[in-house]
């Protein structure tokens, strides 16, 4: 007989990295980029150490979410739980671990990227109470590509 279904939450280490990578690769509403290969991860969870989080079933994980701050506010990103496993209350409990995180550490308010395509992501997060803000857009431009100053008087 397999042993009992035990869902274990535990802290994102970077020895999870393919596995997690697995499961945001398999799951709707998360966009991949650069900025999450091992090296960039790696330094995400370090400086950020033991906000983010992953749920287990059986040692293999089953949901995740990446969680840091600058000093000033809160981010998640990728929230993910494989779908056999949804709809058991994993996506709350990962949420409710990174927010008693930041709140430890002095943070007030918490953001996140949701594509506005993502109805089932709206649903989940304003059923948590949290507020959508349609006055607010996403304004991004990427470093490489930014003019340098002149910067003689640097
Ligand atoms: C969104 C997601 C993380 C939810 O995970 P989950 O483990 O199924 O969520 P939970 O079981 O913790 O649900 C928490 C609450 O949200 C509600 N909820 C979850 N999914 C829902 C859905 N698709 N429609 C309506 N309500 C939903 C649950 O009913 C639950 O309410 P309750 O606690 O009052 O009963 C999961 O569906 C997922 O991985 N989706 C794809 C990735 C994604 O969209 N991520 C978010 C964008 S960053």
């Amino acid at each position: 007989m397999p042993a009992p279904a035990v869902i274990r939450y535990r802290r994102f280490s970077l020895a999870d990295f393919t596995e997690v990578l697995t499961l945001w690769k398999r799951t709707e509403g998360i966009g991949l980029n650069d900025s999450d290969r091992r090296e960039a991860i790696g330094r995400f969870l370090r400086r950020n150490p033991g906000l983010s989080f992953v749920a287990t079933v059986r040692g293999r994980v089953i949901g995740t979410l990446l969680c840091g701050h600058d000093g000033r506010r809160g981010y998640l990103h990728h929230l993910a739980v494989a779908r056999r496993w949804r709809r058991r209350g994993v996506g709350r409990k990962l949420v409710t671990a990174c927010l008693e995180k930041l709140r430890t550490e002095g943070i007030p308010k918490c953001n996140l990227f949701l594509f506005s395509s993502n109805r089932t992501g709206q649903t989940f997060w304003q059923h948590l109470g949290w507020n959508i803000r349609p006055d607010l857009q996403l304004v991004q431009r990427e470093t490489a590509t930014a003019s340098r100053p002149d910067c003689s008087s640097c």
